[in-house]
C-alpha cells in the first residue's frame, strides 16, 4: 500500500470519527423499522450505489492480498457462492428467493446467468423501488417489500433460498433460519452468507473488543451477530431442515473488500463529489466503521461464514 493511501486512510478515519461524534443521526437497531429506514436513506442518497455498484456485499478474492476490481470481486462472490452451495445444479426455471435482496444485484445474476425465476425481498421500500428500476423488463425477477422474519409465502414454495449479509440485521436468528427453511421445498438448496462473531468458546471478548463490537452493532443497525456455530445450530434446530448443514469460513477470501471499499472513494472521486458536500461528509462518517470491520475480521473477532443445506 502506498504511503499516500495510508495517509488518506488515517485522515479519513479521523475526520469520519469526528463527523460521527458530531452527527446527531443514530442508526442503532430498535426494530426492523430502523433497518428499513437506514437502507431507505442509503438508497436515496445514492452514495452506496455510486461507490459499490448494485451489490451491497463483500467481494471474493483469491487470497488475502490479491488485487482485483472491487465490483468484479462482488460479481465473483455471487458465482462462487452459487457454485459452493450447489445452486448451480438446479435446472433453469427454478424458483429462487433472495432474502434481504438490497437493490437486486444478486437476484439479477441468478435470473440472467442461471435462468432462475427470482423473487427478491427486502425490508426497505426504497431498495425495492430502486431494484425494480434497475431490472430490465425481460428478466424473470420480481421484487417485494417483506419482512424476512414473517415471509408471506407458503411452505416449500421455493427450489432455492439465497440470503447474503442480511442475517446481521435479524433480531431473531432462529426465526430467520426457520423462515428460510420453511419456504424451501424438501430437497431444495439453501445458500447463506453471514457476518459472524467469534464463538465465545474460542475466547471471550476483551475490553477493547467489546468497545469495537458496540460500535459495529450500533452504526449499521445490527441487533447482534451470531457465531458460525450458533447459526449452524439455528438451521439444524429448524423442523424444516432436511439435510446436513455445512459451513465454511470465507474471511480470507473477502477481507480485502473492507479496504477496497474505502479506496473506491479515491479511485472514483467523482462518484462522491458529484453528489455534493452532504454526501461527501456522509461517506466520511462510514470510514471508521469500515476500518473497524476490517480490524475485527483481521483479528478473528468477526468471521465471514457461508452455509449450505437442504430443505
Ligand atoms: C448488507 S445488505 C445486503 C443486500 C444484498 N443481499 C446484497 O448482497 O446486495 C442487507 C439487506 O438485508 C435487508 N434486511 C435487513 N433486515 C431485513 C428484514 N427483517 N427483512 C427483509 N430484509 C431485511 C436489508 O434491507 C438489506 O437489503
Amino acid at each position: 500500500m502506498s504511503i499516500w493511501l495510508l495517509i488518506f486512510t488515517l485522515v479519513a478515519f479521523l475526520l469520519g470519527a469526528y463527523i460521527y461524534t458530531w452527527s446527531s443521526k443514530d442508526r442503532k437497531y430498535v426494530t426492523s423499522r430502523s433497518v428499513a429506514s437506514a437502507y431507505d436513506n442509503w438508497t436515496n442518497d445514492a452514495l452506496l450505489e455510486r461507490l459499490w455498484g448494485d451489490h451491497i456485499h463483500l467481494g471474493y478474492y483469491q487470497k488475502r492480498f490479491s488485487k482485483k476490481d472491487f465490483r468484479e470481486a462482488k460479481v465473483d462472490f455471487v458465482h462462487e457462492l452459487i457454485r459452493w452451495s450447489g445452486l448451480d445444479q438446479l435446472p433453469r426455471g427454478s424458483q429462487i428467493i433472495d432474502i434481504g435482496c438490497g437493490i437486486g444485484g444478486s437476484a439479477r445474476i441468478l435470473a440472467k446467468d442461471y435462468g432462475f425465476d427470482v423473487l427478491g425481498i427486502s425490508i426497505s421500500p426504497e431498495q425495492i423501488r430502486r431494484a425494480k428500476e434497475l431490472t430490465p423488463s425481460d428478466l424473470s425477477c420480481q421484487f417485494e417489500v417483506m419482512d424476512a422474519l414473517d415471509l408471506k409465502i407458503e411452505n416449500g414454495f421455493f427450489d432455492g433460498v439465497w440470503s447474503v449479509e442480511a442475517g446481521p440485521h435479524m433480531v431473531d436468528k432462529k426465526r430467520y433460519a426457520d423462515e428460510m427453511l420453511r419456504v424451501l421445498r424438501p430437497g431444495g438448496v439453501l445458500a447463506v452468507a453471514d457476518w459472524n462473531i467469534r464463538d465465545p468458546i474460542n475466547g471471550k471478548m476483551n475490553h477493547l473488543e467489546r468497545g469495537v463490537m458496540h460500535h459495529l452493532l450500533d452504526q449499521w443497525a445490527h441487533p447482534e451477530f451470531s457465531s458460525m456455530n450458533g447459526f449452524k445450530k439455528s438451521l439444524l434446530d429448524s423442523r424444516f431442515c432436511g439435510g446436513p448443514v455445512e459451513m465454511a469460513d470465507w474471511t480470507v477470501f473477502t477481507i480485502p473488500s473492507w479496504l477496497d471499499s474505502v479506496f473506491e472513494g479515491i479511485r472514483r472521486p467523482h462518484a462522491i463529489i458529484g453528489l455534493g458536500p452532504a454526501a461527501f461528509f456522509k461517506g466520511l462518517r462510514e470510514i471508521p466503521t469500515i476500518l473497524l470491520m476490517h480490524w475485527a475480521f483481521a483479528k478473528g473477532l468477526m468471521k465471514f461464514g457461508v452455509f449450505r443445506s437442504r430443505g
